[in-house]
């Protein structure tokens, strides 16, 4: 693969400062936000005054473990423009969640933040490997989703020539990455799997494409995911971090010559680690869940948001500010099962070891007699569809479960294409246990 490491002189100058400079660019810009959040949004003038603690009362970074925690609730409660701190006129941008249930979660942005973001996503592409000039195809979906248009607007910053596909179609997407002759993809790696069954359908060879890299987030997944895309496709495979709580895409990114977790823009976005039931901050190197703050933000700033991903910090290493480990999974998306806490992405790692096995997977949870079951539907590769090699595979695959998570999981290896297909982010669970 082509080395794209960008040139020192490319950078931010802040992406290589020294953690001093950083330290107090963030102290700095933290004082101003909390201070913006107390003082224009009344949910946080209640809940700080709840607590006992004021903006003035943050003299250095770790300081910050008095404020109390914003969640996912908090905006609903305050559905639609609650958590605005500008009048709704100076307002650019919303964007909200779709959610499964009840409310969307509404976020709002200025030019200013639109401005921003585009820049951390532009940022984000450079460390991934993209140039101004390049083509940059966009698979996210564009809508209230912020993954299409943050994706479009930071390749736009960045110099690049937008193709803004969006999702769905996967058909078309394959004509116009052949055609156009794109440099660089953007899309969730689910999603970039289902593209990579129509190359195979229309009997085309993925590595013939223009592409150098892929940019996948907006979902967990694996080193051996990235492997496998890497060899099917030739190009790298970079990990893009964001939530729209914080702003979007481009909270965090890898950095395409060193892929050892994703650097966090920590310029604009402070990120702690806590004991999700506790609520303490841990130290850098635990695992935890990820907090974040944000240090720029004019619209919606956002003080201590719970995103419920777990991961832990580590110390800079392309780069100078801290990078997270790829995310292992939600907190809401761990299953106990039989008192085992397992995540989909540890059966993605264990699957793609199995040769006669496609990446495609969606795990099922039951309950008979009492005792939670857990399903692992997967599909045969095409060239081991055969009855004998698909036992053979369900086999192997409960082995390595068996072995390395330590559970006994039932295999259902289907014929190639009976795995639910992933348009955007992927539905890796199917919950069917009864509710108690
Ligand atoms: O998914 C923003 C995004 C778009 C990120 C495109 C990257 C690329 P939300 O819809 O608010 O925003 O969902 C945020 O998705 O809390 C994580 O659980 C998950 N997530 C996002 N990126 C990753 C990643 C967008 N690289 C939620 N690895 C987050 C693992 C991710 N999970």
């Amino acid at each position: 693969m082509l080395d794209l490491t960008p040139r020192k002189e490319d950078l931010d100058p802040i992406e290589v400062a020294s953690r001093d400079e950083i330290q107090a660019l963030q102290l700095q810009r933290l004082k101003a936000s909390l201070r913006h959040a107390y003082d224009k949004v009344a949910h946080y003038r209640k809940v700080f005054d709840a607590q006992g603690v004021g903006p003035d009362d943050l003299s250095s970074l770790a300081d910050l473990a008095r404020f109390p925690f914003t969640g996912k609730q908090d905006l609903r409660d305050n559905y639609p423009f609650g958590m605005f701190a500008v009048p709704e006129h100076k307002v650019a941008r919303v964007h909200a969640s779709s959610g499964t249930t009840g409310q969307p979660t509404v976020v709002g942005y200025t030019a200013r933040d639109v401005d921003i973001w585009a820049e951390v996503v532009a940022r984000s592409i450079r460390a991934s490997g993209g140039r101004p000039g390049d083509k940059v195809h966009v698979s996210y979906g564009y809508g209230l989703f912020t993954g299409g248009l943050g994706a479009h607007y930071g390749a736009e910053k960045l110099g690049c020539t937008v193709i803004p596909v969006s999702g769905g179609m996967t058909e078309r997407q394959v004509q116009l990455i052949r055609e156009f002759k794109a440099d660089v993809i953007m899309v969730t790696p689910s999603y970039m799997l289902s593209i990579l069954d129509e190359f195979e359908r229309q009997g085309l060879d993925p590595r013939a494409t223009a592409l150098k890299v892929g940019i996948f987030g907006a979902e967990p997944w694996t080193n051996a995911m990235r492997q496998e895309i890497e060899q099917r496709f030739d190009m790298h495979a970079v990990d893009i971090y964001g939530l729209s709580e914080v702003i979007g895409p481009g909270v965090a990114n890898e950095c395409v010559e060193t892929k050892d977790g994703l650097h966090i823009w920590e310029d604009h976005f402070y990120p702690e680690i806590v004991d999700p039931v506790s609520g303490a901050v841990l130290p850098d190197g635990e695992m935890g869940e990820l907090v974040f703050t944000s240090l720029t933000k004019e619209a919606m700033p956002i003080v201590r948001y719970r995103t419920r991903d777990l991961t832990r910090l580590l110390p800079g290493t392309a780069r100078s500010m801290r990078r997270m480990e790829k995310v292992t999974g939600r907190s809401d998306d761990m299953m106990i099962v039989r008192g085992v806490n397992v995540f989909p992405t540890q059966i993605e790692e264990q699957l793609l070891k199995c040769g006669g096995l496609s990446p495609h997977y969606q795990v099922r949870l039951t309950r008979e007699n009492r005792m939670d079951e857990m399903t692992v539907l997967v599909e045969a590769r095409a060239a081991a569809a055969s009855p004998e090699a698909r036992a053979a595979s369900a086999r192997e695959l409960g082995h390595h479960i068996k072995n390395v998570i330590g559970i006994s999981a039932k295999i259902q290896v289907d014929a190639p294409g009976q795995v639910e297909r992933s348009g955007g982010k992927a539905r890796r669970v199917v919950d069917q246990r009864p509710k108690d």
